[in-house]
């Protein structure tokens, strides 16, 4: 292994998929740039991924093939391992403490493996002394984890969100555009390549839920629970909601948001109202955004794209970058054993607005009832409207009645909304949507 500065840094990159040939186009790209910002050249000296006959439009004459990522984890011939294979276990998992434990430097992109085992896959990284970089499995080309773990280290941070699906947010923006329901859109984006063919991951909201554990951990200092995350996808979202957000001053985006609050820390992912004003709200198609709110520097919010190979490869070139400059801190900016735990704020407790849309049958006593329910949990309403289906005037098919509540505790709304749908008032389950201060 090299170790002084002007030794070259040699690169082994496991998963050559898109972003690990992008990773390959910008360090040939800037490899003159990168070798005058870092000190050192940027040499890729080593590949793994599962077919060698595939053509991908890079050069790999004089780079060496591994068979097995666990072997090109632990080559002498390589000074850092870059992960890009996808999954949270598997070859993924082996190939990244392989090299850990042979102390080799990791970067990864692997937002799954890190949101299971990245707290573990820190201890392991500090205990052998090197560096596991991730700046590419958080909001792909945003360097959102180096801004939190190190331009905002002189900030107590009280809450961080964003926007961290491209594909969800390509959904919700083009079914809010052209009043289409959400299946047609889905089924628009899987041919245009803009969602998976299993698109669950993203559309379920998890993608969202594995990048904000990590932004949590390094937002709180706490170990890293996805499993406490509370996830709720867009599948649920009709236009008819984005037209009555629309009316209403609101936009909805599915948000990850992580805030400290009395009894702890409450981590949620779910469609959200947002402002129709605020910066969030502006984000559209594919774009990402985080915003960050510490007490020294105030707000801050980073937008740019999630996803794709120029935007992930430019965050894995920026972490290779560090490591050829040398200097490594904790992973999660804080040592792994001195990471608090989590302590997690139940949904029940959170508290805030709420966009509520009932479908309820055009009859005399039905708003009273519902207003009278509503009361019973010690619920205000900030507006109250009514709306027939398109082409409709009510009657026997029904009426949208939309509320927006001032600030009350989920307890207390889901209370209401059970007691709506149980005795009749509501002839579908209601819907319900978060509003967040932005
Ligand atoms: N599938 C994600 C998105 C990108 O749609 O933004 C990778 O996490």
């Amino acid at each position: 292994m090299s170790s002084g500065k002007s030794e070259p840094l040699k690169i082994g990159i496991a998963g050559l998929g898109t972003v690990g040939c992008g990773v390959i186009k910008s360090l040939r790209t800037h490899g003159q740039a990168l070798t005058q910002k870092c000190g050192r050249e940027l040499v890729l000296a080593g590949v793994s991924a599962r077919s060698r006959a595939r053509e991908r439009g890079v050069s790999l004459d004089n780079v060496t093939w591994y068979d097995d990522a666990r072997q090109l984890a632990q080559s002498n011939e390589i000074d850092v391992f870059v992960e890009l294979i996808g999954g949270e276990e598997g070859m993924a998992l082996e190939s990244v403490k392989a090299a850990l434990s042979s102390s080799r430097p990791v970067v990864t992109a692997n937002k799954a493996l890190l949101a299971r085992h990245g707290t573990k896959l820190a201890e392991l990284a500090e205990k052998n002394g090197v560096a596991l970089n991730y700046e590419a499995a958080v909001a792909g080309g945003i360097p959102i984890v180096k801004t939190l773990r190190e331009s905002l280290a002189g900030n107590e941070i009280s809450r961080v969100y964003g926007i961290m699906n491209g594909t969800c947010n390509y959904i919700l923006t083009r079914m809010e555009n052209e009043g289409k329901d959400f299946a047609d859109i889905l089924a628009d984006a899987q041919k245009l390549g803009y969602a998976e063919a299993d698109p669950t991951a993203d559309i379920g909201g998890f993608d969202t839920a594995h990048k904000l554990s990590i932004l949590t951990s390094l937002a709180f200092g706490t170990v890293i629970d996805f499993d406490s995350v509370y996830v709720e996808g867009i599948d649920r979202i009709t236009s008819a909601d984005l037209e009555a957000a629309a009316s209403l001053g609101y936009r909805i985006k599915l948000l990850g948001v992580a805030v400290k609050t009395d009894t702890g820390i409450e981590q949620r992912v779910h469609p959200t109202m947002v402002p129709r004003h605020s910066a969030i709200a502006e984000i559209h198609d594919v774009f990402n955004a985080v915003v960050v709110e510490g007490d020294f520097v105030g707000e801050l919010m980073l937008m740019g794209r999630g996803a794709g190979e120029g935007p992930t490869a430019s965050s894995v070139v920026s972490d290779l970058a560090d490591l050829a400059r040398g200097g490594a801190g904790p992973v999660f900016g804080r040592p792994a054993a001195e990471l608090l735990p989590y302590r997690r704020a139940g949904m029940r407790a959170h508290e805030g607005g709420y966009y509520v849309r009932l479908d309820v049958p055009d009859r005399p006593g039905i708003m009273a009832a519902i207003t009278t329910r509503m009361a019973e949990y010690g619920i205000s309403l900030e507006s109250i409207m009514q709306r027939a289906p398109e082409g409709e005037q009510g009657g026997m098919h029904g009426v949208s009645v939309i509320l927006i509540t001032h600030e009350t505790t989920e307890s207390d709304m889901r209370g209401a909304l059970e007691v709506i749908f149980s005795d009749g008032t509501a002839s579908e389950k209601p819907q319900m949507i978060r509003i967040e201060r932005a």
